[in-house]
């Protein structure tokens, strides 16, 4: 985005043909330079101009360009510092680093050189205020999310780019990085947020109802359909239909989804009738998309009609400061629904929450937080209070056969599964889970890596046709 006034640069130069010279060299660029020929008089500038860049020459007579430098960091002026210095000053460069210059120039410079470290110091600072503003604006949260570190600000704005759109989002990310709110996020931004947000779970319903919770049926369809229902696909009509673990989905019903997805387009379980749907789709998992369908786990064709806007929600380790404030946030929720009188962390409990890896993510924080909110009592939660369980502390497992509602069969003894298969794709799962990562996949599967290390090539083995004696060596 251009500035639509020009950018301010304080030029601090005691010698006067190197100002000058400098002038010329930036004849023609759309700034206005205003130049101070003492530190005095540049410190005087820098107060009255709150300039975008600096041009501050090192060897000034009365004031050291490495204190002027400490001052404009002690007065927080948000400015890109080029210090200037001469051959014999080079080791004076590193200290005016530290001290937060942008960039440095070695005298004699040319025009080029000039212009374009200018240039990127603008640019910086442009990007600085940027994301200061943006920072300030989500301070009290994103649509019900909490946090403004880069990554999370990244996530943002693809949701507010997306949201007007009817294109399908396709959110990934691990166990509790919030991508279920995410979803809701991107409803609630977009022209639907007065519809429905209908979240189905792929994974948690058996797939012989599965059908009818996204479809419906009608009245005798199947035994126990005692009368006509509407489907998820129905009830989000104007609104937003949320495929959670989508990747989960069994793949007779993938093939249905296809269609429905491509022709938005479904028939009712035992009904003839079409019916058209007016929703827009968002999906979610926690497992790697394009690994599920390398295994021909999830349908290419169906993947390629979802993964239209992809969204990554960053894991919360990875977020910086953020730990902390959503800590605080669901710290203030819990307490109300406790009937609790905490409103605060003290020192010692912020160090540790800003310290933990959260491999549950939030949802490990908020269940770690709830529990030191119930058995304890106060106003300050301490360091002490918090237990983080280690049993907690893997998210929630990936393979594990979804818990059977009561009510529902066993499974069919076809559907039985010899244990070395179920084993193979328990551990893939995990590993693509955790993105190729065998340690952690491993850690999750409560296994020693070489032990996955091991199977994994006894499969490939198994797995591989049986070359033609001699080895020939091939070329990669
Ligand atoms: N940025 C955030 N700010 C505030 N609360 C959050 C944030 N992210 C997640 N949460 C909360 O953490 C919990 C887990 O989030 P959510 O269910 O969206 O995660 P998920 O990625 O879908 O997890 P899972 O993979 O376990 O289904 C929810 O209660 C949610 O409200
Ligand atoms: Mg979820």
């Amino acid at each position: 985005m251009m500035p639509s006034s020009p950018d301010t640069i304080v030029m601090i130069e005691d010698s006067p043909t190197e100002a000058r010279l400098n002038l010329s060299y930036l004849h023609g660029e759309n700034y206005r330079i205003v130049h101070g020929a003492t530190g005095r008089a540049g410190l005087r500038l820098l107060e009255r101009e709150q300039p975008d860049a600096v041009l501050l020459d090192l060897g000034l007579p009365d004031i050291g360009g490495l204190d002027i430098l400490q001052w404009i960091s002690d007065q927080g002026l948000e400015t890109s510092v080029i210090v200037v210095t001469a051959a014999a000053g080079i080791d004076t460069v590193v200290s005016a680093m530290r001290l937060g210059a942008f960039d440095y120039l070695v005298k004699p410079f040319g025009a080029d050189r000039l212009r374009i470290t200018l240039r990127n110091a603008l640019e910086h600072r442009h990007m600085n205020t940027l994301v200061d503003s943006y920072r300030a604006s989500f301070e009290d949260g994103f649509l019900g999310l909490i946090g403004t570190s880069a990554p999370i600000q990244a996530v943002y704005r693809t949701i507010e780019a997306a949201a007007s759109s009817m294109a399908t989002v396709f959110i990934t990310g691990e166990s509790g990085t919030g991508k279920e709110l995410c979803a809701e996020a991107v409803h609630r931004a977009s022209p639907r947020c007065q519809a429905p947000f209908v979240p189905i779970n792929c994974a948690a319903i058996p797939k012989e109802i599965m059908e009818s919770e996204i479809f419906g049926h009608v009245k005798g369809a199947f035994t126990g359909a005692a009368s006509d229902r509407k489907g998820a696909a129905e009830v989000a009509h104007g609104g937003t239909l949320f495929l959670d673990e989508v990747c989960d989905m069994d793949l007779g019903l993938q093939a249905k989804m296809l269609r429905f997805v491509h022709s938005r387009r479904f028939q009712r379980v035992g009904e003839s009738r079409e019916r058209q749907a007016d929703i827009r789709f968002v999906c979610a998992t926690n497992k790697d998309p394009a690994a599920m369908v390398a295994q021909g786990r999830f349908r290419e064709d169906l993947y390629y009609r979802l993964h239209v806007i992809p969204i990554h929600m960053p894991r919360l380790a990875d977020r910086g400061d953020d730990a902390l404030k959503i800590a605080r946030h669901i710290l203030g929720l819990t307490a109300d629904q406790e009937g609790k009188r905490f409103s605060a962390f003290s020192a010692d409990a912020e160090a540790l929450i800003a310290d933990q890896p959260w491999p549950g993510n939030v949802r490990q924080l908020q269940n770690v937080l709830r529990k030191a909110v119930v058995l304890h009592d106060g106003e300050l939660l301490s360091a002490e209070m918090i237990t983080i369980d280690p049993q907690a502390t893997s998210p929630i497992p990936f393979a594990a056969p979804s818990p059977r509602p009561p009510g529902a069969r066993h499974p069919a003894a076809r559907d039985i599964r010899p244990l070395s298969e179920v084993e193979q794709a328990a551990i893939e799962d995990a590993i693509a889970a955790c993105a190729g990562n065998v340690t952690a996949a491993a850690r999750l599967l409560d296994i020693n890596p070489s032990t996955v290390y091991r199977k994994r090539q006894g499969w490939a083995r198994d797995a591989a046709p049986q070359p033609d004696p001699p080895l020939a060596k091939k070329n990669p």
